[in-house]
């Protein structure tokens, strides 16, 4: 399926937002929301789990086309603050996805990390996610992984004056500079 990204844009939820990440979730067909999940889980599991995201300093970056929120990708800190670590989870909605959605907002979410000074970083995700595992491995640079329960450590954990002025010109752009971004540094000589 074609998709025009004229009018999509990534940008951070707002705590106020709570209801259409929400939303956003419950409109994961079957499959994606058991990868999203890890097993089979039911509409107010998905209420329950939001609600008691937000309370948790999790920084939600969202994929909007059109004003609707199309994806998401969660960072949620883990434990005592000392213990810089956190869990990120992805979600995109089925038609969207393979369209490097997910990299983009990955490509985000670990900046976010790093400026946080998170040093390791958590993946639920099941053995069988060929998608998410290619995705983290196009990110291995940045984060080295496992399969099954993928644990990344962020490379540079600590925020450096770029990371951050990245994170602030980020938060002001769309979704097609964010894809450039990322495959320009893919594609980096090395
Ligand atoms: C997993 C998920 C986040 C990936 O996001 P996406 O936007 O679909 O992925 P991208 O388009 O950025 O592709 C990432 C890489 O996966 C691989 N990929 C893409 N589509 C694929 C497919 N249909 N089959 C296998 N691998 C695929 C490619 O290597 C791709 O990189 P490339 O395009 O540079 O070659 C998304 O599909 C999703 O939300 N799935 C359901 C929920 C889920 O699994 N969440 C993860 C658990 S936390």
């Amino acid at each position: 399926m074609q998709h025009d990204f004229a009018d999509s844009l990534i940008r951070k939820l707002w705590s106020l937002e709570a209801g259409i990440y929400c939303d956003h979730l419950l409109r994961l067909d079957r499959d994606s929301r058991h990868s999203r999940f890890g097993g089979a889980v039911s509409d107010d599991f998905i209420r329950d789990y939001v609600e008691a995201t937000y309370p948790l300093n999790a920084v939600v970056h969202g994929f909007f086309v059109d004003g609707m929120l199309r994806g998401a990708a969660e960072l949620r800190p883990l434990g005592p603050v000392v213990s810089r670590e956190a869990e990120a989870a992805l979600s995109i909605e089925s038609s969207w996805q393979s369209h490097g959605v997910g990299s983009a907002l990955l490509d985000r979410t670990l900046l976010a990390a790093r400026n946080r000074g998170i040093k390791k970083l958590h993946m639920a995700c099941l053995a069988n996610n060929r998608r998410m595992q290619e995705l983290a491995r196009k990110f291995a640079a940045e984060l080295s992984f496992d399969f099954g329960s993928v644990v990344g450590e962020v490379a540079a954990a600590r925020p450096t004056p770029l990371s951050v002025m990245r994170e602030f010109v980020a938060d002001g752009h769309g979704f097609a500079t964010a894809v450039l971004e990322v495959q320009s540094r893919m594609f980096k000589p090395v």
